[in-house]
Order: structure tokens, then sequence, then C-alpha cells
């Protein structure tokens, strides 16, 4: 076998984030879904949302399609939220999560091969496949480590705007109870629905950061090489000369050129992955919990701040007839 190296961490990667339709993918998930909610409705309003549901149905995700034991989802997600911060100054905690993470992902890769699965296993048989080879005859060229794959893998767990995403969603569909209603009445809307909340929410917070490498004109804005630009996503979603009256939030909008995956050659590998999953969530949500309405004034939600994504610390929702006084 050829080098390796971090290409195929990253062709390996891709394949995790894009599974076949027919992998069942989907049923597993509509079955943690339902596990989770299970364990919701037996506690009974209020629940906090962002703990109980999108933070565990993120984490069950990305364990199952990178490999590692769904047991430890919540480690993996709390330490996170400490170590991708935007702040220009780096504080103990931020290190220090990245550190616990990184040593969990090594632990995971070092652990016997027979133990493994998924992504994780087939990395590291890459892995091993290349040191072979660079051992015997043949070129030698820097391949695919340990400290590479681990890095990556961590990093995924960064990238969980699908958890952040979900309670955007959440949030702007017990805002909008006409469209609860309407998703109700026909379910097919869900697709289209995830669409739109993607385009009316956002959740990836500050602006996608690129440095220019020439002389760009933009409009009538010139941006020097080098110079560093945010796109603000927002603005486009809601630039009235595409998305008319963009401020409403439309389930049925069609067509929806919204930038919230990204575009071009960095657009979300995870797209489709992403829009099953919030797909299955949502209308797992719906069904179980009628009546899901905020347990506090909107004005009371706490929204992180100096963090990569926007979210709010916690969703306590409520659901079922409203007591009668
Ligand atoms: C609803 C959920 C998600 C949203 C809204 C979202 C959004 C985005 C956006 C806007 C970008 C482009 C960043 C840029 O241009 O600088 C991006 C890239 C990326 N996303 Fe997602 N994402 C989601 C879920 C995920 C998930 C679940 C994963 C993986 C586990 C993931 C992995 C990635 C990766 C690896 C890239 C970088 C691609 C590249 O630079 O070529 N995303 N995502």
């Amino acid at each position: 076998m050829g080098n390796v190296n971090s290409s195929g961490l990253h062709a390996e990667i891709l394949k995790a984030l894009s599974p076949r339709s027919d992998s069942g993918l989907a049923e597993w998930m509509t079955a943690r879904a339902h596990d989770l909610l299970d364990e919701i409705v037996r506690q009974g309003p209020p629940v906090d949302l962002r703990d109980w549901y999108a933070a565990p149905f993120s984490g069950a995700l990305l364990c199952k399609i990178l490999g590692l034991p769904y047991r430890d989802w919540r480690q993996l997600m709390s330490g996170l939220d400490l170590a991708f911060v935007t702040s220009p100054d780096a504080y103990d905690g931020c290190t220090a999560n990245w550190d616990k993470d990184y040593a969990y992902v090594l632990d995971q890769l070092r652990t016997d091969r027979s133990r493994q699965s998924g992504p994780i296993r087939r990395l590291c048989e890459l892995k091993d496949t290349e040191q072979d080879s660079r051992h015997g005859p043949g070129p030698t060229s820097g391949g695919l480590t340990d400290a590479q794959i681990a890095a990556f893998v961590t990093s995924l767990f960064g990238a969980v705007s699908t958890s952040a995403f979900l309670l955007h969603a959440v949030l702007a569909l017990v805002r909008h109870p006409g469209t609860v209603a309407r998703l109700r009445a026909d379910p097919g809307l869900m697709e289209s629905a995830v669409g739109e909340l993607l385009r009316h929410t956002m959740s990836i917070g500050d602006g996608l950061p690129r440095i220019a490498t020439a002389d760009t004109e933009l409009g009538d804005v010139l941006i020097r090489s080098g110079e560093l630009v945010l796109v603000c996503v927002e603005a486009a979603n809601f630039d009235p000369a595409v998305f008319g009256e963009p401020e409403r939030l439309d389930i049925g909008r069609h067509p929806n050129p919204h930038l919230s995956l990204g575009a071009g050659r960095h657009y979300c590998p995870a797209s489709a992955l992403s829009c099953v999953h919030a797909r299955v969530a949502l209308t797992a949500l719906l069904e179980r919990l009628p009546d899901l309405r905020l347990a506090v004034l909107v004005d009371q939600l706490v929204w992180r701040t100096g963090y990569i994504k926007r979210l709010p610390e916690r969703l306590p929702v409520l659901w079922g007839t409203p007591a009668a006084h």
C-alpha cells in the first residue's frame, strides 16, 4: 500500500460523514430519539431540552459515525463547550478541556484493535499498514499519526452545530405555533422546514473567517490581499433580493438557497447527515411532546458568549395541556 498520509484521514472522515442512504442510520437515529424522549416523558415537564435531548442526540450521532462508545458522549460534549472559544485571551479551562478530550481520544486509538469499531478502527488500521510499509523497502514519507487522528476526531466533537441548531430550531418552532400545527397536519413538510429553520436561525455564531489571498473587489469594496473578512451569513440569509419576506418563517419556502451550511469548497461535508438528524429529532419531538412550549420567558434564556456556536445554556420546556388555575 502506498503512502496514506492525511489524505487517507480526510477520505475516511468524509466517508463517515456521508453514509449511504440504506445504511440504516436514520432508523438508528429514530430509535435514539425515542429512547431519549421515553426518559423525558418519564420525568415529566419541565425538562431542559439541551441537556436531555439536543446534546445527547448529537453526541449519539457523533459517537456512532466515528466509532466511539456512546456512553462517553457526555464527557466529549461537555468538555468541548470550553475548548472552542472565540475569546482572544486563552484561559486555563480551554487548554485543560482540549487536553482532557484529546487524551480520551488517544486512549481510544491505542486500545486493542478488536475493541475498536467504525472509522476509528479503519483509521488505526490505515496507520498500522502505513507504518508497516514504511519499515519495509521503498520510499519513506511522513504518514498518518495518532496525534493527527486524535486532533481531527476531537475537533469534530467541537463542530457539533447539530446540537446548537436543534436548540434554535425548537426555539423557533415554539415561537411559531401556527408552523407547528402546519407540520403536524403535513409531516411531509419537515424536509423543507429544516431548510427554512437553517436559514432563519443562526446557530453558527460569528462570521465565517476568510483571508484574502489577492486584492479582490467585492461590490464597491476593495479587499486587500492578506486582509481578514468575516462573512456574515445572516445578512445573506435575510437578503430581500433573494428571499421574499425574509423575516417570515415559511416552511414551504422554495427555492431556499440559504448559506447556513456554507458554500463552495468548504461547504459542510455533514450537510445531508445533519439535515436527516434534525428531521428525525424534530419529528419525534413533535410526535411525543404535544403543546410544546417554553417553560421560561424567552428573555430569560441565557446565551453563551465567546463561543464558536450561538446557543442557550438551557432550553427548559413544558408540554401537555396547561393546568387549569
Ligand atoms: C446543522 C448542523 C450544522 C451546521 C449548521 C453546519 C455548518 C457548517 C458551515 C457553515 C460550514 C462552513 C464553514 C466555512 O465555510 O468556514 C461547515 C463546515 C464543516 N462542517 Fe458543518 N455544520 C453542521 C453539522 C456538522 C457536523 C455534524 C459535522 C461533523 C461531525 C460537521 C463537520 C464540518 C466540517 C468538517 C466542516 C469543514 C469543511 C471544510 O472546511 O472543507 N458539520 N459546517
